[in-house]
């Protein structure tokens, strides 16, 4: 079984990754880092980098429960330019989670709870609206991944075909924005149940992190899109994080932003994806952050 609390290895490989986002460079060279500690867990991936780098500015430490990206390159900045390397750094332990019993079994209760606070949701229902098709716009389907009882919409939206795909019935039953649903373990099969080209947009709220074979979702993703369509990554700094990848639980928000690009980036067919904090209140509530792209109309 993996151990959480080990985290050299996998480090090593994204810091190769994290090494080629030039606004973290600019950062580490700067010697500006906040020190954080993720979930309790160890310091961030990002952290590592800066400490590796040799930089002063490391030594105060200020673990705070919820990891800030203060101090540091901008979500917008971390994604501008970054040199990705040829091959993708990930390993398979990357992946791995400290829990490896089906995910069957751990959502087989419904949750109805929310996993993110009411300023957060919030800030996300607000976006949404601004980069959402217009509701009841003939022709248009969405695709809410990783679904559960709420996806967060805006107020009455609503489109022909909504679909919800999560874990657990009970949860997708209750959802009131979708059409359909489909229940369906994205770690035991990463094909997606739809057509090419069918979606004008796909959300994923707070679970990027479970996803244990990522690159075949997120091909996926862009085969069901329509061209020029829209995925949409959020999350905050909240998880299961027995069920989440070694890689998000061992790194902080900066580091979070770069891993989903990076999907984006390997899965290949998206335009260069792009980040957005839409956190509210920062500091005073969850933090909140988008990484997104467009399926480029060629692929
Ligand atoms: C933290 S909840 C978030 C739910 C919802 N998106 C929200 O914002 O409230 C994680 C969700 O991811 C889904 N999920 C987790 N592992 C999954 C897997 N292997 N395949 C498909 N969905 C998964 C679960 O069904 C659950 O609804």
């Amino acid at each position: 079984m993996l151990s959480p609390f080990n985290f050299m290895a996998q480090q090593q490989q994204v810091q190769s990754l994290l090494s080629n986002s030039k606004a973290l460079k600019k950062w580490n060279n700067g010697g500006r880092a906040h020190r954080r500690l993720v979930l309790g867990l160890g310091t961030s991936l990002l952290v590592q980098f800066v400490g590796m780098a040799g930089t002063s500015g490391v030594g105060g430490r200020s673990f705070t429960a919820f990891a800030s990206i203060k101090g540091g390159p901008s979500v917008e900045e971390i994604l501008k330019n970054v040199e990705w390397p040829e091959q993708c750094p990930f390993k398979e332990e990357d992946f791995q989670r400290f829990d490896e019993s089906p995910d069957s079994l751990f959502y087989e209760s419904p949750r109805f709870v929310t996993h993110i606070d009411d300023p957060a949701i919030g800030a996300l229902t607000k976006y949404y609206s601004k980069v959402f098709p217009p509701s009841n716009t003939p022709g248009v389907s969405v695709l809410d991944m990783c679904s559960s009882w709420v996806s967060h919409f805006p107020p009455g939206y609503k489109q022909e075909r909504i679909v919800g795909l999560g874990m657990n019935e009970d949860e997708l039953k209750k959802n009131p924005v979708l059409t359909e649903y489909v229940v369906q373990d994205l770690n035991v099969n990463p094909k997606l149940p739809f057509e090419d080209n069918s979606f004008d947009v796909i959300a994923n709220v707070v679970s990027v992190d479970y996803l244990t074979k990522p690159l075949d979702v997120f091909k996926e993703m862009c085969r069901i899109l329509k061209p020029g369509g829209l995925a949409i990554m959020s999350f905050s700094n909240r998880c299961f994080w027995t069920k989440a990848i070694s890689i998000w639980t061992s790194t902080g928000d900066a580091d979070h932003v770069l891993i989903v690009g990076s999907y984006f980036h390997y899965a290949g067919g998206f335009e260069p994806p792009q980040g957005v904090d839409i956190s509210p209140n920062p500091g005073r509530s969850d933090p909140m952050y988008v990484v997104y792209s467009r399926k480029l109309p060629t692929a």
